[in-house]
């Protein structure tokens, strides 16, 4: 594929003070693409996204995100380039609304306009009805949503989601399914690391795979089912 890619990533290796967790991780992910990264638990999927960012300790290689190296720069730098994370623990401030907790980040300069709240809430009716519940009120799925949605307002672009379909109920996951597929059509680029393969099988253009601290599999949702077996035996799904 032409152009520049959303995010590039060359030989990308981290540490969290001593300890050396990733190894030389490569990914290039082109803009509009659905990309899903596998792997047993601590393989080092969070670690990655944790990496682009520069939220782990010391890091060392190539990180592009639209062809800007982004490898000694700080987070807040990284994050006003397009990228918006979303990490496991979500973030809900709980003591402000729903509403409050969505007006709270800055609008980025990304070229790309926040989501206006009322687009938000078209996407997300659950939040519409909870617009002036208090975090904590929020259920799971909820929270999830919102995390997402909240990462909208700012103008990212290029999406990282951390495990948005853990612990949720089959209902929930269902509707993060929709919202992945909506982010697709309205051209965000998605990065997203899964366990549950089941709700990223039908979502992802293509799928890496981690083990230890590096890509050991990647291919494209046409050679899913072939890859089956590799893809039992690395993750026992
Ligand atoms: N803050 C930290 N300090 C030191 N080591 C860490 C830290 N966070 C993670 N690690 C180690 O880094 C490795 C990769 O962890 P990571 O969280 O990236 O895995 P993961 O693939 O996201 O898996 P899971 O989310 O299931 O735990 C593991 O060996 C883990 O113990
Ligand atoms: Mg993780």
């Amino acid at each position: 594929m032409a152009g520049t890619p959303a995010l590039e990533i060359r030989n990308l290796e981290a540490w969290y003070g001593e300890s050396h967790v990733l190894h030389g991780v490569d990914m290039v992910v082109q803009p509009g693409e659905v990309v899903t990264l596998l792997g047993r638990n601590g393989a080092g999927r969070t670690s990655t996204m944790r990496a682009i960012m520069g939220l782990t300790g010391a890091r060392k290689g190539s990180v592009k995100i639209n062809g800007t190296e982004t490898i000694g720069m700080p987070t807040h730098r990284i994050a006003h380039l397009g990228v918006g994370y979303c990490p496991e623990e979500r973030g809900i401030f709980s003591s402000l609304s729903c509403e409050e907790n969505l007006m709270l980040p800055p609008v980025l300069k990304t070229g790309t306009a926040g989501m206006p709240v009322d687009e938000i809430y078209a996407m997300f009716p659950n939040l519409a009805e909870r617009r002036g519940s208090q975090g904590t009120r929020l259920s799971g799925g909820e929270q999830q949503m919102l995390a997402v949605a909240r990462i909208l307002r700012t103008g990212a672009n290029l999406l990282l989601l951390d495990e948005i379909s853990e612990g949720l109920a089959p209902v929930i996951v269902q509707a993060l399914a929709r919202m992945i597929t909506m982010l697709r059509e309205k051209g965000y680029t998605v990065v997203m690391v899964e366990q549950n393969f089941r709700f990223a099988a039908p979502l992802a253009d293509r799928f890496y795979v981690m083990e230890h601290g590096r890509i050991v599999e990647q291919f494209g949702s046409a050679e899913l089912d072939e890859k089956m077996p590799v893809l039992n035996q690395l993750l026992g799904v």
